[in-house]
């Protein structure tokens, strides 16, 4: 089998990847023409766990190639993926399609036999029957179907989710679209991955209900963990008491700095935004977005009154830019929030991230950058946890001591128990859960 994906970032990249390691022949096509050159070379645009190897082992193997010819890579191809991004709109929040609608130009042009032409993205409801209507007008002669193939993977674990993923979800409506998804995903289907096959627009609309639930289920154990603070609970104890509940499930309750990354912002919104126009507004995920928003501009405030009251002059370091740990992705991360808040009421920020300070270096002007952990808190009169990163779980407690101003930290990540940090003599303010002291 053949297949082009058109948008070479985090899901298209992985994507044709692990395709090509199901031993399927993958041409990614990119309009970036710099990150198709690195791509050549083996080196990878963005910072997946693994990715380097996969993509090494099946451009050895002759399966997976890089291409910045439309035509060439959608010629003879089974599928045509489109995977390019869906940003939300400037000014209004819906999401913004244009990319998706330029692709399925292009690809209309270049269609040579029979394909599916697959969105990956993201999308809003109806978009796949516009796709449709975009290529049928460009070319009235070409044999294709349209099918819908939302992405699940979660970045930093891209690889494991894609191979091994909880589900796959194909909206596609003719008999012919179906047997071509089946075969692709064959070998999923032998490790028994249900799939589940839908109508165009419900398969785009699982993508969105899935993500607002979960952003949904953050927020929530987000406004438990500041009720925590008022009457003295420990958000971790009520997580677990509510997570072993089969019910409601453990994961997506870790109480936080508010969710961030390429997705659950925008695509909270684009649903509100979706549901507004047809008339059924979502309440519900209208206040998960309105929350946390607020949340991530009220954390700069948590570091503020940790050191006092005041951060001016004061040095703060900040540990961990990423929206998540195991990814460079910067998109819409706290950090973005939180580190300009803090400058603007005074401080100076010296900032380390393992993977993610290329990225942030362009987002967060007048940052100090430290080479590692200890180097950014040296001299800081406060630290902040804003990625939990492994590198941050086993600080060196006592060196930590010794290298900062204040032994001043504030764990947005709740990666730490307060009882350790009270014996080691760290000054420790976390999410929902009180002091040692308290206890
Ligand atoms: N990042 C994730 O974890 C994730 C997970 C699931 C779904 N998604 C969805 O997948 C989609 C892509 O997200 P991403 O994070 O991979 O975005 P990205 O920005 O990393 O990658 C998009 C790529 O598409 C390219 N592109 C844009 N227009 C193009 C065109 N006409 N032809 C060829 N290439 C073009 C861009 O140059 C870029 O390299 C989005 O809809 C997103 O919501 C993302």
């Amino acid at each position: 089998m053949r297949v082009a994906m058109i948008g070479t970032g985090y899901v298209g990249l992985v994507s044709g990847a692990c395709f090509s390691e199901f031993g399927v022949e993958v041409v990614c096509f990119d309009k970036n023409g710099g990150k198709i050159a690195d791509l050549r070379q083996g080196k990878m645009p963005i910072y997946e766990t693994g990715l380097d190897e996969l993509v090494a082992r099946n451009v050895q193997a002759g399966r997976l190639s890089f291409s910045t010819d439309l035509a060439a890579a959608v010629k003879g191809a089974d599928a045509v993926f489109i995977a390019v991004g869906t940003p939300s709109r400037r000014g209004d929040g819906h999401a913004d399609l244009s990319y998706v609608y330029a692709a399925a130009r292009e690809v209309a042009a270049a269609l040579t036999g029979y394909a599916v032409i697959v969105t990956k993205s993201t999308v809003p409801v109806g978009t796949g029957r516009e796709v449709e209507r975009i290529v049928r007008e460009a070319r009235p002669d070409a044999d294709f179907d349209v099918v819908s193939n939302p992405e699940f993977l979660r970045e930093g674990s891209a690889i494991g989710d894609f191979m091994r993923p909880d589900r796959v979800v194909i909206g596609a409506e003719t008999e012919r679209a179906r047997e071509l998804m089946r075969r692709l995903y064959r070998p999923l289907y032998l490790i028994e991955t249900p799939i589940i096959f839908t109508t165009l627009e419900t398969a785009e609309l699982i993508k969105y209900a899935a993500n607002t639930f979960l952003a949904t289920k953050i927020t929530f154990i987000n406004e438990i963990a500041d009720l925590c603070e008022k009457v003295g609970a420990d958000v971790q104890d009520v997580a677990k008491g509510i997570g072993l509940d089969g019910r409601i499930g453990r994961k997506f309750l870790h109480a936080g700095p508010g969710y961030g990354g390429s997705c659950f912002p925008k695509d909270t919104l684009a649903l509100v935004r979706t549901a507004e126009a047809v008339g059924s507004p979502i309440r519900i995920v209208e206040t998960v977005v309105a929350v946390n928003e607020r949340r991530k501009k009220a954390m700069a405030a948590r570091v503020v009154a940790a050191c006092g009251g005041s951060v001016k002059g004061a040095t703060i370091a900040v540990l961990g830019l990423t929206f998540k740990p195991n990814t460079d992705d910067m998109r819409d991360s706290p950090s973005l929030e939180i580190v300009p808040a803090l400058q603007k009421a005074g401080a100076r920020v010296r900032a380390y991230d393992p993977e993610g300070m290329k990225e942030a270096k362009a987002l967060l002007p007048g940052v100090d950058w430290g080479k590692d952990a200890y180097d950014a808190l040296a001299d800081a009169d406060a630290g902040v946890i804003v990625t939990e990163w492994n590198q941050f779980r086993a600080l060196d407690l006592a060196r930590l001591r010794q290298v900062m101003k204040r032994p001043v930290l504030v764990d947005l990540r709740n990666i730490y128990r307060p009882d350790e940090m009270a014996a080691a003599g760290i000054a420790y303010h976390s999410i929902g859960r009180p002091p040692a002291d308290a206890k």
